[in-house]
């Protein structure tokens, strides 16, 4: 039978998919934090984690190559793949905000010009506020943008907000609440449904369980 591949985010995010994944009796004791294998068979042999980087998850999982994806709501927000959100894993807990130095007045420029690694977010948010952007595309350490006069605002995740404050930012308008979120390749739902849908609902269950 062929195996049922699940595309994984190395960090947290695969180790607390593998929690939940345990918590179904389905065990993943190849999974090590310091291995470089990217592909990784359960002990019952019938799954397999491929891991991949956040963006990449949803791209994998809409062509097929993945069966199941596990990927943080910003990811998908921003990769806009046509694939199935089934659960709310409620973890992974962040949300997405504009952020700059305080006091910013976000009408104040005629086009904003907002740093970020999520211009597609970025973009439709402001959009639907009837505001035109320019999007500067960033791969990290975003925060330094509007420090150092790239942009006139960011728009990033915040998690603790420890790294706003160091920088001397601040959230100027919060967008939207973040978990991380379990997606199927669409076809496959219904070819392999015998085997999907049974899994998807067992994840539900033991999601609900955790959070009570
Ligand atoms: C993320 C995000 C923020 C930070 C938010 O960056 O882009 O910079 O975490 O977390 P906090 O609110 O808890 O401080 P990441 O750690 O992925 O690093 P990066 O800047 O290299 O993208």
């Amino acid at each position: 039978m062929e195996k049922v591949k699940i595309a994984l985010t190395k960090g947290r995010l695969a180790e607390e998919s593998i929690k939940v994944f345990e918590a179904i009796g389905l065990k993943f004791s190849a999974y090590k934090e310091d291995s470089r294998k990217l592909i990784l068979p359960s002990d019952c042999g019938r799954y397999e984690i491929i891991l991949v980087k956040a963006l990449d998850v949803a791209t994998y999982v809409e062509n097929g190559a993945a069966d199941i994806g596990i990927a943080g709501k910003d990811t998908l927000l921003e990769a806009n793949a046509n694939v199935f959100e089934l659960v709310d894993l409620g973890f992974g807990k962040c949300h997405f905000a504009v952020a700059g130095q305080g006091g910013f007045d976000l009408n104040r420029a005629i086009k904003l010009s907002v740093a970020t690694k999520y211009p597609r977010v970025a973009t439709q948010f402001f959009q639907e506020k009837g505001k035109q952007i320019e999007t500067i595309k960033l791969n990290g350490s975003v925060e330094l943008a509007p420090l150092v006069g790239l942009s006139d605002v960011i728009v990033d995740i915040v998690e603790t907000g420890r790294t706003l404050k160091e920088n001397g930012l601040e959230v100027i308008e919060s967008m939207y609440s973040i978990s991380a979120r379990l997606v199927v390749n669409k076809a496959g739902y219904k070819t392999k449904s015998e085997t999907l849908q049974p899994f998807v609902g067992q994840v539900k269950e033991a999601v609900s369980v955790t959070k009570g």
